[in-house]
């Protein structure tokens, strides 16, 4: 069976048997058409498994990742230091997430194909946290292994996304936020759920002045327009980034913000175009309408810390599309400038998060219909 069969039935046998319940991860599977960074009849487990991997979330979809493929069945894992965001993200701390969210997806798919998946992390020593050099992320290998149980969430692989619609006034019930509760991540890492009316409606408008901030400058914003894929066509040729569609604007809306708001990406470059100043709208709208919140805090914030938080969000995230219920992170107020420090430290002291600690991710979780996927270039790409 070719992988693209493979992946039709997965979909299928999900969707009616394995969750009933879970809606979400069906109707998103549709569009899968968006998700083929490989050859269907490719053979190379490596490939095939590392196809799985770049359907992670990922910081702005820049797909900050390279591959040098070094054995049989070994490789290693680069930053693509071509594909960071160096305003928004100053020390690359998400960009070094999304290795994480990258390796997690590796090993849930090497459980999928009965591989057993060992990893060595930065094997030629971690850098400092405010450069990035050019060593391995981690080493990859591969082996064969019949006792390997599939993971759980590797049937969601395909189906996860983040949603960023405005989402439904329902609360999400306290059982499903315990079942959340249940992921932790290794020692020092962990992970804190609030539906409390104080916390979401102070972050509702926190978050929303994070990103009039982040939007404010110049530079920072044309960061943002430069992903932004202002077409269908774009977003084909580039197969990065995403659009209105993948943001939860579709039918009448999106005809409306295309036709009056969008403009081009030269004007949307203006922090004062329409562009920016409906994002940062957009942005208050989503933050409000959350139904509870998660976010990771790491006690230390080494660039190993920073991986296994992406680890460990990888795994909520695809728990989240199990369980049926939409989540997006919200990362400005998180960004490491200047002009973010003071809204800063009023939304640590809001969480109450010990010092010295860094929250490494902040996602809103909620009720909304499935966006279409953003999405993936094509495993020779990223294969140096
Ligand atoms: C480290 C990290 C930070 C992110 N920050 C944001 C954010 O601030 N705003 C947002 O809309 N999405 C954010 N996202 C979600 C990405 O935009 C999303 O994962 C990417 O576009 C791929 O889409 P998908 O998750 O639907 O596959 C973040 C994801 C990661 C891993």
């Amino acid at each position: 069976m070719n992988r693209r069969g493979f992946i039709t039935i997965m979909a299928a046998g999900s969707c009616t048997a394995l969750f009933p319940a879970a809606f979400y991860g069906c109707v998103a599977s549709a569009d899968s058409q968006n998700l083929k960074p490989l050859d269907p009849n490719e053979t190379d487990i490596r490939l095939k498994l590392i196809s799985y991997a770049m359907l992670a979330p990922n910081s702005h979809n820049i797909q900050p990742w390279l591959i040098k493929l070094t054995g049989e069945n070994e490789f290693d894992l680069y930053v693509d230091q071509t594909r960071l965001l160096p305003e928004t993200d100053p020390p690359g701390r998400q960009i070094h997430i999304s290795q994480g969210t990258f390796l997690e997806s590796l090993k849930i798919a090497a459980s999928g194909f009965g591989y057993r998946v060992e990893i060595v992390y930065f094997p030629l020593g971690i850098y400092s946290d405010y450069k990035i050099e050019e060593k391995p992320i981690a080493s990859v290998r591969l082996s064969i292994d019949s006792s390997i149980q599939q993971d759980f969430l590797f049937p969601w692989l395909q189906a996860r996304q983040s949603n960023k619609r405005v989402y439904e006034d329902r609360p999400i019930p306290l059982k499903v936020l315990d079942k959340l509760r249940t992921l932790s991540g290794e020692k020092g890492l962990s992970t804190i759920y609030s539906d409390s009316q104080n916390i979401m409606k102070s972050l509702g408008s926190i978050l929303g002045k994070a990103m009039e901030i982040e939007t404010a400058a110049s530079k920072r914003h044309r960061e943002t327009v430069d992903i932004f894929r202002f077409s269908e066509e774009e977003a084909l040729a580039k197969r990065d980034g995403f659009t209105l569609a993948n943001n939860g604007l579709t039918g009448f809306t999106r005809f409306l913000v295309e036709s009056f708001f969008l403009g081009t990406k030269e004007k949307a470059y203006a922090t004062d175009s329409s562009f920016a100043t409906e994002g940062v709208k957009m942005t208050y709208k989503q933050a409000k309408s959350a139904a509870a919140y998660g976010w990771i805090i790491s006690e230390n914030n080494s660039r190993l810390d920073q991986v296994k938080s992406g680890e460990l969000y990888a795994r909520v995230n695809l728990l989240t599309a199990q369980l049926g219920i939409g989540q997006h992170p919200m990362s400005q107020v998180l960004e490491e400038y200047e002009d973010m420090r003071n809204l800063q430290k009023e939304f640590l002291t809001l969480l109450d998060i010990p010092s010295g600690s860094t929250v490494q991710m902040l996602f809103r979780l909620g009720y909304a219909s499935p966006v279409p996927h953003t999405k993936r270039r094509f495993v020779q790409n990223i294969i140096i």
